[in-house]
This record gives C-alpha cells, structure tokens and sequence, in this order.
C-alpha cells in the first residue's frame, strides 16, 4: 500500500511517498527557512503564500523521486493540525481534492502523531534494511519536543481482530509545556542574543565553545503536575542576564555584522560571540536538556514502560540526544530516536501514520478540515497525578 503523505503545519512543504508504513520510496522538504529568517520567526501570511507555491512542485517531485504516477498512489495522508490554519489548509485541500479525482482513501494525521511514527517507520527502515536493531516496543513513553510542541505520551497499540489485524494506536497525555515549547525557547533565545533563525541548530553548534556549568539557571520547577513543562521563566532568566549588559552591546553588534551575511557559517558566527555569550547558551540548553531528560524518565518510571522513544525537531540536539543514551543506558530503558531527517518536519511521518489509520478503516471523509489546536490523547490526561517535589533524580 503506497501513501503520499502531505505536510503543511508550518513552514515546511513536504510530500512523501511510503510504502507499506515501512519503506521511504521518496520524501521531499521544501523549507521556508530563507522566506522567515530575516524576520527571526514564522510569518503566518508569507508561510501560507509560499506552502501555494510549492505544493504542487513538491507532490511532484515525490511522485518522480519514486519512480511513480500520483495515479499509482494507494492512499493520500494529510496533516489536519495542530499548526498554522492557512498553512494547514494548503496542504489539506490539496491533498482531499487529489484522494477524490483519484478515487483513493484519505487519511486526516495529527502532527503529534505522525511525529510519534517517524520513530516506528525508522525501526521498520532499519530492520528491513538488516540492520540487526530490535523491533521497536510498546508501550513507550514519548517526548515529543519541537518548535510548537512539547508533550509526553504513553504510546500503546491494540490488535482489535486478533494479532495479524491491523493496529490501532492509543495515546494518553502525560505531561505538555504550560508555556513555550522547548524548540521556541531555543528560538527565542537566539533572536534575544542576535544569532539567527532557527535557533535551535545555532545554539547547538555554539554551544560547543561554551561551559555548560557557567551559569546555574537551577530546575525549573512545576507547581502541579511533575510531567508538564514550562521554558518561559528560563528564557525570561536568559533576558535578564542580557538586558543592559555588555552582552547586549555585543548582540547589537551581531545583528549589524549579520544583516548582509545570512549564510554565516557557524565559525564565522563563533568568532562573533564572547566567550561569556557561548557560555550562557551552553548552560541554557544545558537546563533544556536536563529538564527534558528529567522529565521523561520520571514518566517512563511512572507509566511502567521499558521504552522512551524521543522525535520532534529539538530531538535533533545532540546533547539532548547524548544525554538521552546517557541516562537510558544507566537506568535501563530501551531509547528510541529518529535520525535527524525524520526529527524535523516531514511528510513520510505523516504517510506512514496515514498508512496505520486506512489499514484500521479509519478514513476521513469529506467533513475533514484544518484544526489550529488539535489534541492528541487529551482526554486520558492523568499524568499519574504526580506532584513536583522540585527533588527529581
Ligand atoms: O519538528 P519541527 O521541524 O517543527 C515543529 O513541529 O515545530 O521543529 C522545529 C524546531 C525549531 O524550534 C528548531 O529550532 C528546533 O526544532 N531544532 C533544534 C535543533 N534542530 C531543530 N533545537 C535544538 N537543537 C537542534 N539541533
Ligand atoms: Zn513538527
């Protein structure tokens, strides 16, 4: 059963083709990078303008890098939300009109979701392939940690008709950010101190000149529920430490020296920052990543699983992804994460979590529309009831 799978949440265009919910025959992102960087953020208006643009260039380019006529398809998968609602409805439009001239089934995808799939589909990948790797298990608890989201989930699966039926997944939320999400604090930060856009692989590349230990930001304490998370304060303790200090001085100066150069390489920009700026950024993502980690292993504990599975464009860090084997390792959770390519925003995540709902008969019909919030398992929201106690390990 080949899927293409369409992608439009925020400032990506991407179409996939994938088979069988194991195989990646082509996945196409064209990013909007260039169009926003100037302006540090997304611009809702523009994303839409360009996603019109590129979608039918990209669904074709999928078709062609498979090797395939879009009439070949077996089913189109859509992203129906969360996101931004003018991009959402480019992609989502264009994908119903196409299931209805084709006569195919149409799967609606939550972008939580097909984030969550990106790591079964990599261990399919991996495991066809030969790659000795074990089949991914469930149930696994889920971080999913990105520009617009930060949510753990408990992912469990169900054989309604028997073991060789198809799978129908379940999602209990856990725990998500009261605030910012840990991708727009990593965002956020970067605009304050003058580096670029996105911020995340700029603070990540930096952030290796910098002492992680230099600045004690502390935990961030939830009042509440031990599994929710909040970045706000953290990047509101970064805004104090900038504010009129010389570090400001020296992030104006950057702004100036980065206004004809927005293809800076990461040494060129090094050179740029003092060292007391690489090391308030090392230690920002430092408590970033502790927090993360923290968190996710405390809801592993709690939810019983032996699985973490960690996807979502910030799971591209590579001190969130070292401090992830890290404790995994010395606590004895099997850690699953998606290669960077498929952490970051793209639609063979989306066709491969598509593949599963038509599989299950769960087809959309004609009534589906673009959601700007759209849950994923909230109405399980336990959380275990877990207080934080400010003390975790
Ligand atoms: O999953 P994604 O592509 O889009 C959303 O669904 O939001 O994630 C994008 C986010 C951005 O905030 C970006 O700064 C962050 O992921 N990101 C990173 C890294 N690579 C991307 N954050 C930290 N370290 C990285 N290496
Ligand atoms: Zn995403």
């Amino acid at each position: 059963m080949r899927i293409l799978g369409i992608e439009s949440s925020c400032d990506e265009t991407a179409a996939a083709m994938v088979a069988d919910g194991a195989q990646i025959l082509s996945s196409v992102v064209a990013s909007q990078i260039p169009t926003h960087a100037k302006y540090g953020g997304v611009v809702p208006e523009l994303a839409s303008r360009e996603h019109l643009r590129k979608i039918e260039p990209v669904v074709s380019e999928a078709c062609r890098r498979a090797g395939m006529g879009i009439k070949e398809v077996d089913g189109v998968a859509v992203t129906e939300g969360p996101g931004l609602v003018g991009s959402l409805l480019v992609g989502l439009v264009y994908g119903k009109a196409l299931a209805r001239a084709l006569a195919k089934p149409l799967a609606g995808v939550n972008h939580l979701e097909g984030h969550i799939h990106a790591v079964l589909l990599e261990n399919k990948m991996d495991r066809l392939a030969g790659k000795g790797v074990d089949e991914a298990q469930l149930p696994a608890v889920t971080l999913v940690v990105s520009g617009g989201h930060t949510s753990l989930f408990r992912v469990g699966e169900k054989h309604p008709a028997g073991n060789s039926q198809p799978v129908v997944f379940n999602y209990e939320r856990l725990g998500q950010t009261r605030d910012d999400a840990a991708g727009e604090a990593f965002d956020k930060v970067a605009r304050l101190l003058e580096l670029g856009y996105p911020g995340g692989p700029i603070i990540d590349q930096l952030a290796r000149w910098g002492d992680a230990e230099a600045v004690d930001f502390g935990r961030i304490k939830m009042r509440g529920k031990l599994l929710d998370f909040s970045f706000s304060g953290l990047k509101t303790a970064v805004l104090y430490r900038v504010r009129g200090t010389a570090l400001a001085v020296e992030a104006e100066e950057r702004r100036a020296w980065r206004r004809p150069r927005h293809n800076a390489s990461t040494a060129e920009l090094r050179a740029q920052c003092s060292q007391a700026t690489l090391d308030l950024i090392a230690s920002f993502q430092n408590a970033v990543a502790r927090d993360l980690v923290e968190r996710t292993l405390a809801a592993a504990e709690a939810a019983q699983v032996d699985s973490i599975w960690v996807t979502g464009g910030v799971a591209c860090n590579s001190l969130l992804r070292a401090r992830f084997a890290e404790a995994s390792r010395s606590r004895g959770f099997r850690l699953l994460v998606p290669s960077p390519a498929l952490c970051t925003d793209n639609a063979a995540m989306i066709a491969a979590a598509g593949y599963h709902k038509l599989r299950a008969g769960q087809a959309a019909d004609a009534t589906l529309t673009a959601h700007a919030s759209l849950p994923l398992g909230e109405k399980q929201d336990s959380g275990f009831g877990i207080q934080d106690s400010g003390k975790m390990a």
